[in-house]
């Protein structure tokens, strides 16, 4: 496994640390009042498809997300707080290195518009309903199928970095 000091650190500081502490600081005020909602954003990465080679500290710190929340949505739910885990799969945005939305691409103001809707409902899901599609067709396929496409997908974007990082250096 090839990974950054600083990546690594990064990620366990800001998917795992993060949100947390976080979490702990907001719960407080909300177990006063008796209400609140807690929305953490998990990924497709962890939880839609059965594996993400060469991302496998990403989709681990999400799979964190994902059973961080569902534990404390069934330990606060009682309390009046609703604990949330959103599961994006490919949003427009500068960490993903996608400039242009479509349909099964959405920018960050249509999904986010997607998951102020969804707040208050299951304690997972995805808000942004072509990317329900998606997992629901994701799921129907044999797991090796979409282990071996999405290792070949990572090993192309690899590629292409490689490329675009020896070119920067000629
Ligand atoms: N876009 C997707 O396809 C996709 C898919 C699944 C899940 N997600 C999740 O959605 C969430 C939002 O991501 P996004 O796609 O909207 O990306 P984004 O637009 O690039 O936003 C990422 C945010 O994280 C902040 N950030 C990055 N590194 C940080 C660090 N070391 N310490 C503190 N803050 C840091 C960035 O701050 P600056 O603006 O200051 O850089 C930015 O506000 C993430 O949790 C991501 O994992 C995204």
């Amino acid at each position: 496994m090839r990974v950054d000091e600083g990546l690594l650190k990064n990620l366990i500081q800001v998917n795992v640390e993060g949100t947390t502490k976080v979490t702990q600081a907001v719960l407080q005020g909300m177990l006063k009042k008796k209400k609140g909602a807690i929305v953490n954003i998990g990924s497709g990465a962890a939880i839609v498809i059965p594996s993400d080679p060469l991302y496998a500290l990403y989709a681990a710190t999400k799979a964190y997300i994902d059973q961080f929340s569902r534990c404390l949505y069934v330990e606060y739910k009682n309390s009046g707080i609703d604990v949330q885990c959103q599961v994006p799969l490919y949003v427009a945005t500068k960490m993903a290195s996608i400039r242009r939305s479509s349909f099964w691409v959405p920018s960050s103001d249509c999904y986010a518009r997607a998951g102020l809707r969804a707040i208050g409902y299951e304690p997972r899901c995805t808000p942004y309903w072509p990317h329900s599609l998606l997992w629901g067709l994701i799921q129907l396929l044999p797991e090796s199928m979409v282990d071996s496409w999405r290792l070949g997908f990572c090993l192309g974007i690899r590629k292409r970095g490689q490329l675009k990082d020896s070119g920067k250096k000629e």
